[in-house]
């Protein structure tokens, strides 16, 4: 990382040449590791919406002009020509994998699809309701308990074991907790068939009933998995990495991924943006009309999956998704009128000066979900799909954090703003509130 020139600080009485920081796409990095012992500050960044957290070499994205690269590559060629698996090894490994390497990953995790037969027992002990998301990062740290070597992570053999056993099985748990909220029998993965599609078979099959998906399908769920597979220092590839930090296992890490996806502002809101759709289309409400409830902040009500932290342009993957719903529905000659409502929501949107002012457009949730469901992926399954996708990103940057031999745990200061000193006061002085 090259270290060019600096920036003054002027406190109360001294000023602080502080060092800069230049990343490879010429972002700069104001480097305060040394503000608090030479000045007694510390920052505070609600949010952290300007402090960089980590220097990272795998994914970079330009909010202005709404460009997404992992490792160097456009998502757009990636989404259009790649694999998800070979995505995932460039992800982790940094290059593009040699045909010999995808085929070893892919033989890997073939031999890693399966789970543990006590672990199929887990499953009995959750009520037939119970949240995907729950069931999955609940899944994620029992399935560790059978493989107690992944918490000596020593070499690069043990570490890639582990990366295949985490990214194959995540399927095979999906599928089986969907299978279980049905009281439908376990599909068992198919060795013969590729990732997505076999993640199809275990999420569709019946034992009398094969499920046959259409390629169109089974590339969409590739596209899917791709444009969610990273993207920089987001809540829960930070959660995995300040987890990562204390020394925490790889599957730890990303069982804690997990459950920071599931917020609905974060990965859960595949799942409003739906809700909302069905909720307008049903109702019959006026396009207009909800996006001014939108607008008064009182309303409580925000257009989800609209609006992101960095892009302050088009989400290149809302673009790809966008156009992939068009195409997915139309091969499949299907008419879903939530196709129709979302299109016309993002043009009453994008015509309103509030979400122009605040530069607000459709993420990468805005149309995901309407794809899912055209597959017949149940809504509540729609952030698991979304963390399926991530496991990658988080195991790259879980990689990144071990890996790194200089690095610290994590753990940022604060501003207090609590009670100064005070004395104790025994139970029968305490008056009522
Ligand atoms: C993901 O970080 C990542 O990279 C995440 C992600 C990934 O791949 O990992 O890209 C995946 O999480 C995408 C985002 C999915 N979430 C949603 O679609 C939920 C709806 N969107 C938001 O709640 C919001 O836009 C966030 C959470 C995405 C971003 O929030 P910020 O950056 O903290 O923005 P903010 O809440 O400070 O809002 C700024 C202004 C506010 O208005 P003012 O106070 O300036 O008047 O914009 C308004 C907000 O009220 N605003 C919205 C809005 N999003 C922001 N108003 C209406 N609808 C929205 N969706």
């Amino acid at each position: 990382m090259n270290q060019t020139q600096s920036i003054q600080l002027r406190t109360d009485n001294q000023t602080l040449d502080l060092p800069v920081i230049l990343g490879t796409e010429d972002d700069r990095g104001i480097d305060i590791s040394k503000l608090r012992a030479q000045t007694g500050y510390v920052t505070l960044d609600d949010g952290f919406a300007n402090t960089g957290a980590c220097k990272s070499a795998i994914t970079y994205i330009d909010g202005e002009k709404g460009i997404l690269r992992y490792r160097g590559y456009p998502i757009e060629q990636l989404a259009e020509r790649g694999t998800f698996i070979e995505t995932a090894l460039l992800l982790i490994y940094g290059e593009l994998p040699t045909a010999d390497h995808l085929e070893r990953f892919r033989e890997l995790l073939t031999a890693k699809e399966l789970l543990h037969e006590g672990l199929y027992k887990l499953f009995d002990g959750f009520p037939p309701n119970a949240h995907p998301m729950a069931v999955l990062s609940a899944m994620i740290n029992a399935t560790s308990c059978y493989y107690p070597e992944i918490t000596q992570m020593e070499d690069e053999s043990t570490f890639e074991i582990a990366a295949a056993r985490l990214i194959s099985k995540v399927r095979t748990m999906a599928a089986a907790s969907h299978k279980k909220s049905l009281g439908q029998p376990l599909m068992y993965p198919d060795p013969g068939l590729r990732y997505c599609q076999n993640f199809l078979h275990m999420m569709f099959s019946l034992p009398n009933k094969p499920y046959e998906p259409d390629p169109d399908i089974v590339n969409a769920i590739n596209r899917i998995l791709i444009l969610h597979a990273d993207h920089e220092q987001n809540c829960s590839t930070s959660t995995v990495r300040m987890v990562a930090s204390s020394g925490a296992n790889l599957f730890a890490s990303c069982a804690a991924g997990v459950c920071a996806l599931w917020g609905r502002l974060h990965g859960g809101a595949n799942m409003a943006v739906i809700e909302m759709l069905e909720h307008i289309h049903k109702n019959k409400i006026d396009l207009k009309q909800y996006i001014e409830q939108v607008k008064d902040k009182s309303s409580g009500i925000r257009l989800m999956g609209f609006g992101h932290r960095v892009y302050k342009n088009f989400d290149p993957r809302a673009r790809i998704l966008k156009d992939s719903a068009d195409k997915v529905l139309t091969k499949l000659n299907i008419n879903d009128p939530l196709l129709d409502l979302a299109r016309r929501l993002e043009e009453v949107a994008l015509e309103d000066s509030y979400f122009k002012d605040r530069n607000l457009y459709p993420n990468v949730d805005f149309y995901s979900g309407i794809i899912m469901r055209t597959i017949g992926i149940p809504v509540n399954m729609f952030t698991v799909m979304f963390a399926i996708g991530r496991m990658p990103g988080w195991i790259a940057n879980w990689k990144e954090v071990h890996d790194d031999t200089t690095g610290r745990i994590s753990r940022p200061r604060q501003v207090y703003v609590g009670p100064t000193k005070r004395d104790y006061v025994p139970v029968e002085q305490r008056a009522a509130k």
